[in-house]
C-alpha cells in the first residue's frame, strides 16, 4: 500500500483545493489541506499563465506553512504533485494530457491543445518549488482512489467514482481487452486495467432522451457553452441554483401566480426588478438543500434564506410563497438525482458488475488470509488465484450483500437531502438493475476525495 507525503491540487469547481498528504500505508493518513476561491477574472481570461501561477502560489503557501524546510533548503525532499484538473483533457501518459474544452464557466481559450500539467509544472519551477507533476487525475478518478485507500482490504473495492459537484462526471475501470478505441501514449499494462473517463456530463448533447423544459433552454442559452454539457446542465451545482431562479422568475410575472408580490398590492413586489431574483448565475444551489430539508409548517428557515439569497425584503415572501419555492426546488433536485442514478445504472450495467457472480481474490474478502499479498488500490485483477476455482459470491461479513462499490464526492451528493435516496430510486427502475441489483450496490462519500486521491495517485506513480 502506497506509503509517504505528496501533494494533491483540485482544480475543477469554484474552488482550489491544495492538500499535503502523509499516507501511512495502513489505510489511514493525515492530510493539510487549503481551499482558495479562484478569481473569477482568472476562469475567463486570455492569459493561461495567470490560473496556473495562482496555483503555483497556493502550493508554495501551504509548503511555506507545514514543510518549511523544504524551502529553506535544510530538507531535500522534493514533492511528488497530483494534479486533479476536471475538465475534458487528452490523456497520453499518467503526467500529460491536453486540454480538449473548458466546461463548468472556465473560459481560457489559449490553454485548449497545451498540456496542462507542463503548464503547472512552468510556473512551479519559476518558483523554484521542490515539486513534480507525476500525475494528471480526473476528479472522480481521484475519488476511487481515496476511497479504495481508506476501505478496509477485505471489503470489496471501489471500482465506479462519481461527482456530483459543481460538474459532475462518472469515472470506471475498464478492462483493457474491451477498449476499441486505440490507445497511444506511455500507459502501464500490467494491471489489464484502466481507468475510463466517461464525462457524462455532455451525455446526449443533442437532446434526444433527455427532459428539456423552458427553463433548461433559458439556462443553455445563456451559459458559455450553449449546446454542450447538456446532461450536466441538468444534474450539476453549477446549473441548479440557476435553474431555479430562473423558474421563479417566470412565477414572480405570471399575474396569475404573482410570487414574492405583496397581496394587498395590484403592483408587482417594489424593487424586486434589481435584486439577485433578475440577475443571472447569482443563486448557487444551497437554497435547494434548504428548500428539500425545511419541513416546518411555516418555513421559516426557507424563508430566511429565500431572503438573503435573492436579497428581498421579508415583508415580500409569505409562506405559500416558500412553498411554491419549496415545490419547485424539490422537482429540480429530485430530477437530478434521479438523472444521476439513471447514469450510474448505466455504468454498473455497462461493466457487468451485478450480471455476473462475483469471484473474489483471496486478498480481497477473506478476512482473516494470511500471507497475501499488500493490499494495492491499482492492482485489480480479475485472475483468480490457484485454487480460487469455486465462486464467492458474498463472503465477507462486514461486505454483507455489496457488490459494487462506488466512491461519490461532490457538494450536491454531500448536502442535497435525500440525494442518494432518489438517485437509489432511479436505479430501481433501471432495467437489469431493479430493486435486488441496487441492493447489491454500495455507495460512500469520499469526502475531498479529488484531492487526497490525487495525491495518493501522484505517489504511487512515483514509486511504480
Ligand atoms: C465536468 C468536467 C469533468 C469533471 C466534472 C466534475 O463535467 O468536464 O471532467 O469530472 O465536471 O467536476
Amino acid at each position: 500500500m502506497a506509503q509517504g507525503s505528496a501533494l494533491g491540487v483540485d482544480l475543477g469547481g469554484t474552488n482550489l483545493r491544495v492538500c499535503l498528504v502523509d499516507l501511512h500505508g495502513d489505510a489511514s493518513y493525515h492530510a493539510v489541506q487549503t481551499k482558495t476561491l479562484i478569481p473569477p477574472a482568472l476562469m475567463v481570461s486570455h492569459e493561461a499563465t495567470r490560473l496556473f501561477d495562482f496555483i503555483a502560489e497556493q502550493v508554495e503557501t501551504l509548503i511555506k506553512i507545514h514543510r518549511p524546510a523544504c524551502l529553506s533548503g535544510v530538507e531535500t525532499e522534493v514533492f511528488s504533485l497530483g494534479l486533479t484538473f476536471s475538465f475534458p483533457v487528452y490523456q497520453n501518459a499518467i503526467d500529460s494530457g491536453i486540454l480538449l474544452r473548458w466546461t463548468k464557466g472556465f473560459d481560457i481559450p489559449s490553454v485548449i491543445g497545451q498540456d496542462v500539467c507542463q503548464l503547472l509544472q512552468h510556473q512551479v519551477d519559476l518558483r523554484n518549488l521542490p515539486v513534480k507533476v507525476t500525475a494528471l487525475v480526473n476528479d472522480a478518478a481521484g475519488t476511487i482512489m481515496s476511497r479504495a485507500y481508506s476501505l478496509p482490504a477485505n471489503q470489496t473495492r471501489t471500482s465506479i467514482g462519481t461527482i456530483f459537484g459543481t460538474g459532475t462526471n462518472g469515472v470506471y475501470l475498464e478492462k483493457l481487452l474491451k477498449i476499441s478505441k486505440p490507445l497511444d501514449g506511455r500507459f502501464d499494462d500490467s494491471t489489464g486495467q484502466m481507468f475510463i473517463s466517461i464525462e457524462w456530463g455532455s451525455f446526449d448533447n443533442d437532446l434526444s432522451v433527455l427532459p428539456n423544459t423552458e427553463y433548461d433552454v433559458q439556462v443553455n442559452e445563456a451559459s458559455i457553452n450553449p449546446g454542450n454539457q447538456m446532461f450536466e446542465k441538468r444534474v450539476s451545482g453549477m446549473f441548479l441554483g440557476e435553474l431555479l431562479r430562473t423558474a421563479l422568475v417566470e412565477l414572480h410575472n405570471d399575474p396569475e401566480v404573482r410570487l414574492f408580490h405583496r397581496p394587498d398590492k395590484s403592483t408587482s413586489g417594489e424593487g424586486i426588478d434589481k435584486t439577485s431574483l433578475h440577475t443571472r448565475w447569482a443563486v448557487d444551489s444551497s437554497i435547494l438543500s434548504i428548500a428539500e430539508s425545511d419541513v416546518t409548517e411555516d418555513l421559516a428557515m426557507l424563508r430566511q434564506k429565500i431572503v438573503d439569497v435573492f436579497a428581498i425584503s421579508s415583508s415580500l415572501v409569505s409562506i405559500n410563497d416558500a412553498r411554491v419555492v419549496k415545490v419547485v426546488a424539490h422537482a429540480i433536485g429530485k430530477r437530478a438525482a434521479r438523472l444521476g442514478g439513471m447514469a450510474l445504472g448505466a455504468v454498473v450495467l455497462k461493466t457487468e458488475q451485478l450480471a455476473t457472480p462475483k469471484t473474489f481474490r483471496r486478498n480481497e474478502c477473506y478476512p482473516d488470509m494470511e500471507g497475501d499479498a499488500p493490499f494495492n488500490p491499482l492492482d485489480v485483477t480479475d485472475q483468480l488465484l490457484e485454487g480460487d476455482t469455486a465462486r464467492y459470491p458474498i463472503l465477507s461479513a462486514s461486505d454483507g450483500p455489496c457488490l459494487v462499490d462506488v466512491g461519490v464526492d461532490g457538494s450536491v451528493a454531500e448536502f442535497y437531502p435525500r440525494f442518494e435516496m432518489y438517485m437509489r430510486e432511479a436505479l430501481r427502475a433501471v432495467e437489469g438493475i431493479g430493486l435486488d441489483g441496487e441492493k447489491r450496490i454500495r455507495m460512500g462519500l469520499a469526502k475531498d476525495g479529488s484531492s487526497i486521491g490525487a495525491a495518493i495517485i501522484a505517489l504511487i506513480a512515483t514509486q511504480a
